[in-house]
């Protein structure tokens, strides 16, 4: 049995933030931005609101457009760096707020790979035949763990959320293949030095802004480029397909750079990759679901088409999928 996106759905904040705002904050400008990152802007949340609130919003996205009933939800998986608490999950807050009180669920900590990997977790459980309606959605906060004095990360990032539902597939399309991996001896290259157990919030971590985001960028830039392409081939090559083959291909955004090095190494032209950064920044586990859910409603998607998907982010964590559309 395969599985298939059956329905998406994606929420950014309304809080738009400029490169011209960064200014403001730190020793920037917009083209620095623009020309290293492909950025122009990026959605915060408002006070109070965060990744339980920005999930609940795509799911009943999902609901709407599906005709479902929360009820009806087996499992909920949220990819996610930023939840709302450090326990319970956010999967469990989703779920509370939708009242979908037959779905069990949990987080899963894959950063910028984050929704390939709850995509493929989801497939499985579909697949096994035990659940047939699986929400699995990209979301992160990283407003929340942003330091708005360090030009290096604050730039980069945004708000922002999507969602897929995964049921059993009744005719061709379906989650063809998927190739994930995990590096940890990259996790210092980008990485949250404190709040989680080896050393837990204080007054000292706090002083010394340690529960924001630190990245080498140099460091992952390099690996990034490398790994997205390689993955990238090495899928479409076990699966006997090639560049020409893919309709659509939708990488995660982290930088417009890294994006431009794998779509040459791929052979892919533009028409075929999706790029949205300059609206949104990099939304880390949102980037990839929020592309598919606007290609959706681009008309870019059809029945038939081929759509490659590939992501690097923190750990290192990589990977690719392929999907039969
Ligand atoms: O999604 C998770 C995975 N993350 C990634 O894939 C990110 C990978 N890395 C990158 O995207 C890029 O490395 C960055 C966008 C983070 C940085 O671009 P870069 O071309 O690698 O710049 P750099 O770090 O080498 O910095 C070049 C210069 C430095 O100045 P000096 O030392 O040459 O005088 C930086 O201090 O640019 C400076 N700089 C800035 N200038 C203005 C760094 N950040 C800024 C800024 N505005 N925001």
């Amino acid at each position: 049995m395969k599985s298939a996106i059956t329905a998406t759905a994606r929420y950014l904040p309304e809080r738009i933030f400029t490169n011209a705002d960064m200014e403001k904050l730190v020793d920037t400008n917009d083209e620095w931005i623009r020309t290293r990152t492909g950025i122009s802007e990026r959605r915060f949340v408002v006070p109070g609101q965060a990744t339980a609130d920005m999930g609940t919003r795509v799911t009943q996205q999902l609901l709407e457009r599906s005709g479902y009933s929360p009820e009806e939800i087996d499992v909920i998986i949220v990819a996610t760096i930023t939840p709302d608490l450090l326990f319970p999950s956010t999967a469990a807050l989703i779920q509370n707020n939708l009242g979908a009180k037959n779905a069990w669920g949990f987080d899963l900590s894959g950063a910028c790979t984050g929704f390939l990997f709850a995509l493929e977790t989801g497939a499985k459980l579909v697949e096994s035949g035990k659940y047939s309606k699986v929400v699995v959605i990209g979301a992160d906060t990283m407003s929340s763990i942003l330091n708005f004095e360090d030009r290096n990360t604050c730039v980069l990032f945004g708000d922002g959320a999507g969602a897929v539902l995964l049921e059993p597939s009744l005719n061709q399309s379906g989650i063809i293949d998927a190739k994930l991996h995990l590096d940890g001896s990259g996790s210092k290259y980008l990485f949250m030095p404190a709040g989680g157990s080896l050393k837990p919030a204080s007054a000292e971590t706090v002083a010394n802004k340690e529960h924001y985001v630190q990245q080498d960028g140099k460091a992952v830039f390099k690996v990034a480029a490398k790994g997205m392409a390689d993955v990238s081939l090495e899928i479409l090559e076990r699966n006997n397909f090639n560049g020409s083959d893919v309709t659509l291909f939708i990488p995660h955004q982290a930088n417009k750079r890294i994006i431009d090095i794998t779509s040459k190494r791929c052979g892919f032209h533009e028409d075929q990759v999706v790029i949205n950064i300059g609206k949104y920044g990099n939304t880390t586990a949102g980037t990839i679901p929020i592309g598919i859910d606007e290609s959706v409603e681009k008309g870019k998607l059809r029945s038939g088409d081929l759509l490659l998907l590939a992501a690097f982010g923190a750990g290192y964590s990589w990977g690719s999928m392929l999907i039969r559309w």
